[in-house]
C-alpha cells in the first residue's frame, strides 16, 4: 500500500511564547511548496495547541504525550480526550525523553490505548540507547513493539505510526547520525515483529518513520533508502528555513 510521506515536527518544549510559535508556523506555511505531497504533523507544546489550531485550521497537530489515565486526580497531566478536544489528532507516545523520565513499556501501552479510544492516532517511538556488538538492541526494540501492540486490534493498525528513533542519534548530544542502512535494517526488523503479530499484509498498514538528527540534507536519503515513509525531526523543525527545505527535498 502506498503511504504518503509523513513528517512529524517535534517542537519539544519550544518556543518560549505563543507569539513565537505563531511566527514560526506563519513562516513555515508561507514557505511550504504549493503542492501538498507531504503529510505534515506539528507536535507542539500542549499549552499552545488550542490557540494554534484556531489560527491554523488546515494544519494537523499532535501532542507530545498523553496521560495513561482518562481523568481525575492526576495533577499536571493532560488526557487524550482533552488533547483531542483542543484540536490534536495525533499523539507522540513513548518518546525516549519520556521513557528516560519513567515511561515503561507498560505505561506506553496504557497511553496508546487512551490515545486510540479518544480518536488520536498514536506515533509510537521505539529505539535503543546503545548499539552493542551482541545485537541485544534488537531484543529491546522487539520488546517495545510487542508491548505497544499487546491487545491492539488489527482494525486500528492503519492509524498507527512507529517512529524508529535510536536514542544515540537524538538531540545535540548525539554520538553520531544513523545511516539509511541502519534505518532500513531496523524497519525490516520492526516489520518482521509486526508480521509475527498480525501477518504480513496487516503489518504493512503500520507506517514506520525515522527520527534522530534528521536534517534538510539527510532526510531525503532516509525516505529513499532507509525503508521508512516519513521522518520525525526535532531541532530542525524549529528553523522554518531548514524545515521547509526538508519538505521541498521530499
Ligand atoms: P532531533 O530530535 O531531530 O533534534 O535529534 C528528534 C526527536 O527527539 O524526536
Amino acid at each position: 500500500m502506498a503511504q504518503k510521506t509523513t513528517v512529524i515536527a517535534n517542537w519539544k518544549m519550544n518556543p518560549e511564547t505563543l507569539a513565537l510559535a505563531i511566527i514560526l508556523l506563519k513562516n513555515i506555511t508561507k514557505h511550504l511548496p504549493r503542492k501538498k505531497t507531504v503529510n505534515i504533523i506539528f507536535a507542539v507544546p500542549a499549552i499552545f495547541l488550542h490557540p494554534l489550531k484556531e489560527k491554523f485550521r488546515t494544519l494537523s497537530f499532535a501532542v507530545q504525550d498523553v496521560s495513561a489515565y482518562d481523568g481525575g486526580a492526576h495533577t499536571g497531566e493532560i488526557s487524550a480526550v482533552q488533547a483531542y478536544a483542543c484540536g490534536a489528532r495525533h499523539a507522540i507516545i513513548g518518546h525516549s525523553e519520556k521513557r528516560a523520565s519513567g515511561d515503561t513499556n507498560e505505561i506506553v501501552y496504557e497511553k496508546i490505548k487512551m490515545a486510540l479510544s479518544a480518536g488520536l492516532s498514536p506515533i509510537i517511538c521505539v529505539g535503543e540507547t546503545v548499539r552493542d556488538q551482541s545485537h541485544s538492541y534488537l531484543k529491546t526494540i522487539e520488546a517495545q513493539v510487542v508491548s505497544a501492540f499487546k491487545n491492539i486490534s488489527r482494525t486500528k493498525l492503519d492509524k498507527i505510526v512507529i517512529a524508529y528513533e535510536p536514542v544515540w542519534a537524538i538531540g545535540k548530544n548525539a554520538t553520531r547520525t544513523a545511516t539509511p542502512e541502519e534505518s532500513l535494517e531496523m524497519s525490516i526488523f520492526i516489520r518482521r515483529v509486526l508480521s509475527d503479530l498480525y501477518g504480513k499484509r496487516d503489518a504493512e498498514k503500520v507506517q514506520i518513520v525515522y527520527g534522530g538528527s534528521v536534517d534538510e540534507k539527510n532526510g531525503v536519503d532516509f525516505v529513499r533508502s532507509g525503508g521508512v515513509t516519513g521522518l520525525l525531526p526535532g531541532r530542525l523543525s524549529l528553523s522554518y528555513k531548514k524545515f521547509t527545505a526538508l519538505i521541498q527535498s521530499l
